[in-house]
């Protein structure tokens, strides 16, 4: 993916959270002025940077360097690439690397990498000395348009993934959107799964600019700044009105109940990443809410169709490996989620840009429609 480099102003984002708001800044080669940045906003601090391997392999250098033109200096800490990195293992390194460099209060915490970094290093930054500052760097579009805005940061628990965690918001997100030309073609095509979810939830004409406008997101040009600003200001509004997931932000996982278990269902393995779990289930999402008369059949396959033309699963015989029957989908569904008195929650819609929760759902009826799914 090559695109010409642009030198127009970056777009900033406002997080809106009073004393906790924080700038998303985002363009084309920003991890350039990372070291004027974080020196502006904390002249002379140490900084340790939070990378894995591979990220640090093509990022760190040129991180360090703008750090270091800056006048700032400190140490880096890099994890293994991958989901093991989300670990008590991997969290008391880091944990004691933040102690051993002695960065303290008033110095800041940079996490390079995508969302295992940027949990990972969150997480340690909430919790080493009671509270560091820290400023997410987030290497790929997952990252950019979701993981890194917030403040959710956790590890993984032998029950389950993100149990173990804070909230904590970052001080600054710096989005350079060229790093994701390295990031592999799957796992760009998985971030983009998140972006759609935005217009789906609550932006008809961001949906559909998208469906014009995705091959120039995904080759690189401004329309991808574009959607990853739109992405950030759509995620930062509900975030603002609901830091801590009282209410609204749970419209957020729309498609996240059918995918986390479709992503449970393939051991949380390459076989499905978690945008592609995404995509399948806002398809779900969208039948389902077809189904059951809230929209027409026609607008579901909208949805369909435009999750196709980028790449993306959106049938269930198109997980490799197969799937278990409907009871076994549907006892994964009631592991992620609370079953009340076989009562569901849902986020389903009513058109595209057009999203509710739905507390009340039937899990028998989600069980013949995941039983109908699975024949087709
Ligand atoms: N905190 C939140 O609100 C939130 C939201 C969504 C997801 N998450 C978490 O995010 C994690 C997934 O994040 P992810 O999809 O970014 O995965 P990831 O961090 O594992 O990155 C995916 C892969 O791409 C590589 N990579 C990263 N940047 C690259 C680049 N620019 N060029 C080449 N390779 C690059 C990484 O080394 C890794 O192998 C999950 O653990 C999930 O729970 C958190
Ligand atoms: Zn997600």
């Amino acid at each position: 993916m090559t695109a010409p480099l642009r030198t127009g102003d970056p777009i900033i984002v406002d997080v809106a959270l009073g004393a906790r708001s924080y700038d998303i800044v985002i363009g084309r080669g920003l991890l350039a002025s990372l070291g004027a940045r974080l020196a502006a906003l904390r002249p002379g601090a140490k900084i340790a940077v939070v990378s894995d391997e591979t990220v640090a392999k093509l990022y760190l250098p040129p991180a360090t360097a703008a750090l270091q033109g800056a006048g700032l200096h400190g140490t880096a800490v890099v994890v293994p690439p991958g989901e093991g990195s989300k670990s008590f293992p991997a969290f008391e390194r880091v944990c004691e690397e933040l102690i051993a460099a002695r960065i303290e209060r008033g110095d800041l915490v940079v996490a390079l990498g995508g969302g295992v970094v940027g949990d990972l290093a969150g997480f340690a930054a909430a919790v080493v000395r009671r509270g560091l500052d820290y400023v997410q760097v987030p290497t790929t579009l997952l990252a950019q348009v979701d993981s890194s805005v917030g403040g959710k940061t956790a590890i993984d628990s032998g029950h389950g993934k993100n149990l173990i965690g804070a909230f904590h918001q970052p001080i600054l997100v710096i989005a350079d959107t060229a790093l994701l030309d390295t990031l592999p073609p799957r796992e760009f095509r998985s971030g983009y799964a998140e972006v759609v979810k935005y217009g789906l939830l609550g932006d008809a004409a961001f949906f559909a600019w998208l469906e014009t406008n995705w091959r120039e997101v995904f080759a690189g040009g401004p329309a991808r700044e574009h959607a990853i600003a739109t992405s950030c200001r759509a995620k930062a509004a509900i975030v603002s009105r609901d830091e801590r997931e009282s209410g609204e932000r749970a419209l957020l996982n729309l498609g996240h109940t059918f995918g986390h278990a479709l992503e449970a269902a393939a051991g949380f393995s390459a076989r499905l990443l978690h945008g592609e779990a995404i995509a399948l289930g806002m398809a779900l999402a969208f039948e389902f809410s077809a189904r059951r008369g809230l929209l027409p059949a026609a607008e579901a396959a909208r949805v369909v169709r435009h999750l196709a033309a980028v790449g993306l699963p959106t049938h269930l015989s198109s997980v490799p490996g197969g799937l278990p029957e409907p009871d076994g989908l549907m006892q994964l569904i009631a592991q992620d989620k609370k079953v009340k008195r076989g009562k569901l929650t849902f986020i389903l819609v009513r058109a595209v840009g057009d999203s509710f929760i739905a507390a009340d759902i039937d899990a028998a009826e989600v069980r013949a429609f995941l039983a109908e799914k699975l024949r087709a």
